[in-house]
């Protein structure tokens, strides 16, 4: 066997985390930690991968729930088009592939939501295919081993360490190669500082050799992110709060928002009116309530939320009255939830 993929092997085998998904039987579940794996860490991911696997501990129990129960059992992981994508997968699945997720790989790369990255996760994983995979981890390992100056981030660097990925894997060994890789770059070739010294790759890293570790991989400047300032209103009647259901795609599709708009500069001057252009909703300010900050991967916000006095009934189909007690049934993103905790803590910590 090469040198590379057998100081890799030698060492993920002593050292690899024990990871709940990992030499899981049912490609199911490999396929559930992968979705939940991209972009976010497997420390964040394990207790909601249990929960997720309790609650639909097959292709088949996913396709049967209700898409709100599935936003539900993924609220806090954020980019909530992952669940809608494994959910809408999972009914394919179901339907066509008669609930088992198929072997061929463009079979498996025509489900939602499953990229070249995710079949070559699963195909490797799940199936002990000899396939490639390439994510973040893998990119920054390999830039790292190879020197590659090429930026990471474009077609070219892509195309360069999609094939260097492919190269060197072992035959048969494919899945536990690239999870070691994975965990290399979790543990050791992490982003700042890697720790180069406790590296079993130490002697054959080109970067190492040529002093380059701290600007591997090459990335393109990342854009200033917008930040962008709402006003949120929190209109309660007879133990009822007015809820608005976004639309069914993009950022935080078919999750509950309390009904909010963006605003130049004065929230509390602004809401009525926002309110008025963006639900057609009457409300009466009362009192402000808190400031809720949060990042998204492209802008920040600053939501300033306010208790209102009630309104006629709404008109539009997209507001529901939802009993206060029964808000955690509804998904939300972070700053709804934490919202709908300020109101909580008012009303009965108060
Ligand atoms: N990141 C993405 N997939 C992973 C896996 N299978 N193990 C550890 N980290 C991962």
């Amino acid at each position: 066997m090469p040198t590379l993929s057998r100081l890799l092997l030698k060492w993920y085998y002593k050292n690899g985390r024990t990871l709940p998904w990992r030499n899981h039987p049912d490609p199911y579940a490999v396929w559930v930690s992968e979705i939940m794996l991209q972009q976010t860490r497997v420390e964040t991911v394990i207790p909601y991968f249990e929960k997720w696997m309790n609650l639909f501990p097959d292709v088949t129990s996913l396709a049967n729930a209700s898409e709100q129960d599935v936003l539900n059992a993924w609220e806090g992981l954020g980019y909530y088009s992952r669940a809608r994508n494994l959910y809408k997968a999972a009914k394919v699945v179901t339907e066509k592939f008669n609930g088992e997720l198929p072997r061929d790989l463009t079979d498996l790369r025509s489900l939602p939501g499953i990229g070249r990255y995710t079949v070559g996760a699963i195909a490797s994983m799940a199936f002990g295919m000899d396939e490639p995979t390439l994510d973040g981890n893998l990119r920054r390992v390999f830039s790292r081993l190879f020197d590659v100056s090429e930026f990471a981030d474009s077609p070219a660097g892509e195309k360069i360490l999609w094939e260097l990925a492919a190269q060197h894997l072992p035959k048969g060994q494919a899945g536990d190669y690239n999870q070691a890789l994975m965990d290399l770059g979790a543990a050791i070739c992490v982003p700042k500082n890697p720790r180069c010294l406790l590296c079993p790759l130490i002697k054959i890293c080109e970067s190492r050799k040529n002093g380059t570790q701290d600007v591997r991989p090459v990335l393109k400047p990342k854009k200033m992110s917008p930040h962008y300032i709402h006003a949120a209103a929190v209109i309660i009647n007879r133990g009822c709060v007015l809820l608005a259901q976004r639309p069914p795609d993009g950022l935080l599709g078919g999750m509950w928002e309390f009904p909010n708009g963006r605003v130049n500069v004065d929230p509390a001057k602004e809401l009525t009116k926002v309110l008025d252009a963006a639900y057609k909703l009457k409300v009466k300010k009362k009192e402000a309530l808190g400031v809720i900050q949060h990042a998204y991967t492209h802008f920040t916000v600053t939501v300033h939320a306010f208790c209102c006095g009630p309104v006629s009934s709404p008109k539009t189909e997209n507001l529901v009255w939802v009993k206060i007690a029964d808000l955690n049934n509804y998904p939300m993103g972070k700053v709804d939830r934490a919202i709908a905790n300020l109101l909580g803590r008012l009303l009965f910590h108060a």
